[in-house]
């Protein structure tokens, strides 16, 4: 047996980054006392070369041979299109969310679909016990044989496992709990996931084995610890939504197969996460009538267009500096927006508090929301309603111009089809649009020209 050689190394437990001694601040993610202590152990990376191909050899791109057929569909709607048509063979692919919010539920319901396809499954879970998943499983409907389960936390168990039944699609859940006999230092820590998930995507690629892996999110947003995690695997799926919600949204942060800006809404149920297929009425249904600082708007997720009601409350200040709270933009956009408003076109907003939220919970980045926003501030500062059949999109530039946003034609088709009559869009993209799909557009090119 080689001589193992143990050397102590410190990670950060935010991005992972490595170094040979401690630091009070990581250079990479700038994160404060973040190092950690940790054990390399550099004969721990031999395990791994064993399942090396035997020759290693060279061939031309034209040459490589696509065995299968190339993407297995998970019969999942939401899911497939989040993926780019369907999971990949051989690739690796993690989904991170907070606890609870359905990461296990939403793979056990994968196994399910593509175990009814007649694909074999396995299903590794190092958090619950055999009868717990059996109960979730009841509630998801019938399984087939060919879907497996292993309860075990010993990755190199479920290596060998892996090895000898050759599944199509594996399913870890969670990283977090898998550990290496090699490794020294305990599971969940950075040394652990890292190694186990570079042992996972050799068995991918060598085996051309799919894997899905399930990564816990610390509170602040990222994948336990290592960031890194994110770089070594193919595709990076966020579960994201409100837990007092139903709803859930799947979003592609990181796909080597597909576009990333593409999200899959679910609603959880009683007989697990349903697809929601119409994003838009459900974000929309509850909408308050006759209510001033209420506006829809529509961003673009990937190819859908999402309609969404921004809410705004604007007050006069009572005491000290204005107050300015965001959910589901951009808190600087907010602030940024208001400055607009006062500089372009005088509006007092200086010694205002600001309240902005998305209804429904979700979180809206594309700039093509911020004429939405500023209609739903103008309309709560002057305390005038916006008609309910008004749907309101555009970027609003520094001097309050309002800039073309790209597909417009696509945002009035499906607001036409969600029931607008009216749209309030920039005048600059006016040439591509060919259709009004029977909607009384009113196109601007300043935020001076809005009539609140
Ligand atoms: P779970 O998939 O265990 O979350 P994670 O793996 O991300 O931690 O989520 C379970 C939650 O969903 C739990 O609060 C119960 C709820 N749930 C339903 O409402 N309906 C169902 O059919 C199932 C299986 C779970
Ligand atoms: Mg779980």
């Amino acid at each position: 047996m080689s001589k193992e050689k143990i050397k102590t190394v410190f990670f950060c437990k935010e991005c992972g980054y490595e170094s040979p001694k401690w630091m009070g601040q990581c250079p990479a993610c700038k994160a404060w006392n973040s190092f950690k202590e940790g054990e390399e152990v550099t004969a721990s990376r031999n395990t791994s070369k064993r399942m090396r191909p035997e020759n290693p050899v060279i061939i031309p791109v034209s040459k490589v041979e696509i065995k299968k057929e190339d993407k297995i569909k998970t019969n999942i709607g939401e899911l497939d299109r989040v993926l780019g048509g369907g999971i990949v063979w051989g690739s690796l692919t993690l989904i991170g969310g907070d606890p609870g919010i359905g990461k296990s539920t939403l793979l056990l319901q994968v196994c399910k679909s593509i175990g009814d396809a007649g694909k074999n499954v396995l299903y590794v879970s190092g958090e619950e016990s055999a009868a717990q998943i059996k109960l979730r499983a009841d509630r998801i409907g019938e399984f087939k044989e060919n879907v497996q389960l292993f309860c075990e936390t010993c990755l190199d168990d479920v290596r060998k496992v892996i090895e000898e039944a050759k599944p199509d699609v594996v399913v870890i859940d969670s990283i977090q709990t898998m550990f290496l006999e090699d490794v020294a230092s305990a599971p969940g820590s950075v040394s652990q996931v890292r190694e186990a998930t570079g042992v996972l995507m050799k068995l991918a690629k060598v085996l051309g084995v799919s894997i899905f892996i399930v990564g816990h999110v610390t509170k602040d947003g990222n994948v336990a610890g290592p960031k890194m995690l994110e770089h070594m695997v193919d595709t990076v799926l966020y579960f994201e939504g409100d837990r007092h919600a139903s709803y859930r949204i799947l979003r592609g942060v990181k796909n080597r197969f597909g576009s990333t800006n593409e999200i899959g809404v679910f609603e959880m149920q009683n007989q697990g996460l349903v697809e929601v297929t119409n994003p838009s009425e459900f974000m929309l249904s509850g909408r308050p009538a006759n209510s001033s600082g209420s506006v829809v708007s529509c961003s673009m997720e990937g190819t859908r267009p999402l309609f969404i009601e921004i809410q705004a409350l604007v007050t006069i200040t009572n005491f000290g500096i204005p107050r300015r709270q965001s959910d589901g933009i951009d808190c600087n956009r907010v602030n940024l927006l208001m400055a607009v408003l006062e500089k372009r076109i005088g509006v007092p907003l200086a010694n205002c508090d600001a309240y902005i939220n998305v209804a429904g919970g979700i979180k809206v980045s594309e700039p093509a929301v911020d004429l939405g926003l500023v209609v739903a501030i103008l309309s709560s500062f002057h305390n005038k309603v916006v008609s309910e059949d008004t749907a309101v999109f555009g970027e609003v530039g520094l001097s309050g111009e309002v800039r073309s946003v790209a597909m417009a034609q696509a945002r009035i088709a499906e607001a036409a089809k969600l029931g607008f009559k009216k749209c309030i869009l920039p005048a600059s993209g006016k040439k591509t649009i060919q259709d009004d799909c029977g909607m009384e557009l009113i196109f601007i090119d300043n935020i001076k020209d809005l009539k609140i």
